[in-house]
């Protein structure tokens, strides 16, 4: 019983660099089940950043449609997407993306400052949601004192506050050791165990395990996984 969550049709994002036109997405079909773990796997320029950017409304199609639950992203005014990416979404970028100044709890109650909550409840949050990714003893470390899966910790924490029904991770695994990031994956996969809709884009293999669905992306479209394998140059 697969309900469609996010469904995207003929999805193109083209940019002119001197004088020369750039596909970085060039006609994407996708439909991402609700509750699904999906991971869009690409090499280096396919497309993968740029998918991301125009699901999380942080940027615009050139053409193409982007409809959620029902509503077209792509039709949206600038107060309605700041509105969806509050409500809707939580990011997870390769690196991280903290505020060194501030504390772990600090950068975690950091998006709830736009959410109009008091600071108290903030406060509480940002404590629970650090307990949920096993990090409740370092609520008061700066990211320099944290290791860099500690740091990408705090980020999911970050990207859960304002209880996001869409979790968006850009190479989530990309500047950590091995052992790190299988704990980033299986923190993503409790995430997903709670409910939660998920989607990576990654050329680490280590993610496909998780997936409940797996897209390949080459040059701004998807492919089949054995046109995916034999453009990798694998069997
Ligand atoms: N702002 C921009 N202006 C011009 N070209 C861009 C811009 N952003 C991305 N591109 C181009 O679009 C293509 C896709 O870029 P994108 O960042 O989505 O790739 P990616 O799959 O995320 O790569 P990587 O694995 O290296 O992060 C690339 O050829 C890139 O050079
Ligand atoms: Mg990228």
């Amino acid at each position: 019983m697969e309900d469609t969550f996010i469904r995207i049709r003929g999805l193109k994002k083209h940019y002119l660099m001197g004088g020369t036109l750039v596909r970085a997405l060039d006609g994407l079909d996708l439909d991402i089940p609700r509750g699904s773990f999906s991971v869009v796997m690409g090499p280096s320029g396919s497309g993968k950043s740029t998918l991301l950017y125009l699901v999380g409304g942080l940027d615009r199609p050139t053409s193409g449609q982007i409809e959620f639950n029902d509503q077209r992203l792509d039709e949206m005014d600038e107060n309605q997407l700041a509105a969806f990416r509050r409500r809707m979404v939580g990011f997870i970028f390769q690196s991280f993306n903290l505020v060194q100044s501030m504390s772990a709890a600090e950068n975690v109650a950091f998006p709830m400052q736009f959410a109009g909550l008091p600071g108290k409840e903030r406060t509480l949050r940002a404590q629970a949601a650090l307990e949920s990714v096993h990090l409740a003893d370092r609520a008061l470390h700066r990211p320099g004192e944290l290791s860099g899966g500690q740091q990408q910790r705090v980020a999911i924490a970050r990207s859960l506050v304002n209880d996001p029904a869409l979790i968006l991770a850009d190479e989530p695994t990309g500047n950590l050791d091995s052992t790190s990031g299988i704990s980033i994956m299986q923190l993503l996969s409790e995430l997903h165990h709670a409910g939660r809709t998920i989607l990576v884009v990654t050329h680490d293999p280590r993610m496909v395990p998780f997936a409940t669905q797996c897209i390949f992306l080459l040059d701004g479209v998807t492919v089949s996984e054995s046109a995916y394998r034999a453009a990798a140059g694998l069997k």
